[in-house]
C-alpha cells in the first residue's frame, strides 16, 4: 500500500495503472475508518484490480459553527485499517493541496438539495460537489463507493456524474450498523456517555415506521410523528428533521408510494447524526 498525499504523483500513479487497462474503484472519506468505510473498501477490492482510498476532512461541506475542527481524526488508525482492507493508494492530501487559492469556479448542487441535508446545512453539497469533482478528476475511477448512510449524497453524487459525464460506476453500499442498530458514524465518539444509550433510538423509531408501513400505514405525516414522538421521548436530542421523500428524486409525497425514504437528523451536544430507512412499497403485496 502506498500512501500519496500530493495530488502529481496521484496522478502519475493513475496514468501508470491506466497503461495497463486496470480498472479503478475509489472510496472517498472523511477518515476515522469503520466498519461501514471498510465495507466500502471490501466491496470495492472485490470488483477492481486497484482500490484508491481518500482521506480528506473537506472544510468545505462544512458551514461556521459546525464540527470541522472537533471531527476525529487519527491518520495512523486509518492507514493499518486501509492495509488489513487491501487498499493499493492511500490519497492524503493536505488543504493546501487542495485548495491552494481561491477558486475561480463554483460548483452549485442545484437538484434534490432542498430538503434534508441540504437545507439544515446550507452550501454542504456545494462542498460535497466541488471536492469530488475534484477527486473524481484526480483518480479517475472506473467505479466510485458511496454508503447509504447519506442518502442524499447518493443522489446527488448521481446527478454530479450524469450532469458533468463522468465515466464512473456510482456503487451505493447499504447502511452499516452497530449491533445494537446505531449506524457507524465517526462521528459517534463525539456522543456523550448517556446520548450513547439513546442513539439506538434513531434506528428503533425508522423500524417501527417501516413495521407500521408494512402492516398498511401510507399517510405520510402519521410516519413523520410516529417517528418523531419516539426520538422526542426516548433521547435528549433535538430534532432536527424528520422527512419522507420519494428516492431517489426527493419529492414531497402525501401518500407513500414507489420507492420512499424516511429520514430523520437529530442534534445531540456535540454531534448531530442522521439515519435513513429507504423502502420500496409494492401496493399488490401490502394492500
Ligand atoms: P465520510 O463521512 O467519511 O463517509 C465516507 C463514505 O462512507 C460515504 O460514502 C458514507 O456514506 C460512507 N459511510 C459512512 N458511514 C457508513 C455506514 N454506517 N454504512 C455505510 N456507509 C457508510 O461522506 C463523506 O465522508 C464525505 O462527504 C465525502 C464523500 C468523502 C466527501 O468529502
Amino acid at each position: 500500500m502506498k500512501v500519496i498525499t500530493t495530488i502529481r504523483e496521484m496522478q502519475f500513479e493513475i496514468n501508470r495503472q491506466k497503461n495497463q487497462s486496470i480498472s479503478i474503484g475509489f472510496v472517498p472519506t472523511m477518515g476515522f475508518l469503520h466498519e461501514g468505510h471498510l465495507t466500502l473498501i471490501k466491496k470495492a477490492r472485490k470488483e477492481n484490480d486497484v482500490v484508491v482510498l481518500s482521506i480528506f476532512v473537506n472544510p468545505l461541506q462544512f458551514g461556521p459553527g459546525e464540527d470541522y475542527d472537533s471531527y476525529p481524526r487519527d491518520f495512523e488508525r486509518d492507514r493499518a485499517l486501509a492495509e488489513s482492507g487491501q487498499v493499493d493508494f492511500v490519497f492524503f492530501p493536505s488543504v493546501e493541496e487542495m485548495y491552494p487559492s481561491s477558486p475561480s469556479i463554483k460548483i452549485t448542487a442545484l437538484n434534490r438539495t432542498d430538503v434534508l441535508c441540504g437545507k439544515s446545512r446550507p452550501g454542504h453539497f456545494n462542498g460535497v460537489a466541488t471536492v469530488l469533482t475534484k477527486l473524481f478528476n484526480i483518480v479517475r475511477p472506473h467505479r466510485a463507493y458511496f454508503g447509504l448512510k447519506d442518502a442524499q449524497q447518493v443522489a446527488v453524487v448521481d446527478g454530479l456524474i450524469k450532469d458533468f459525464n463522468f465515466p464512473i460506476e456510482l456503487r451505493p453500499v447499504d447502511i452499516i450498523r452497530e449491533q445494537d442498530g446505531l449506524a457507524k458514524s465517526s462521528r459517534n465518539v463525539n456522543l456523550l456517555p448517556e446520548e450513547r444509550i439513546q442513539a439506538p433510538v434513531l434506528f428503533n423509531s425508522l423500524q417501527t415506521a417501516k413495521m407500521s408501513i408494512e402492516s398498511g400505514e401510507r399517510n405520510t405525516q402519521n410516519i413523520i410523528s410516529i417517528v418523531s414522538k419516539m426520538i422526542t421521548m426516548e433521547t435528549n436530542g433535538l430534532i432536527d428533521y424528520v422527512e419522507v421523500y420519494s428516492y431517489p428524486q426527493l419529492k414531497p409525497l402525501e401518500r407513500l408510494s414507489g420507492t420512499v425514504i424516511v429520514a430523520i437528523a437529530v442534534k445531540f451536544s456535540r454531534v448531530r447524526l442522521i439515519d435513513n430507512l429507504i423502502i420500496e412499497i409494492d401496493e399488490g403485496i401490502l394492500e
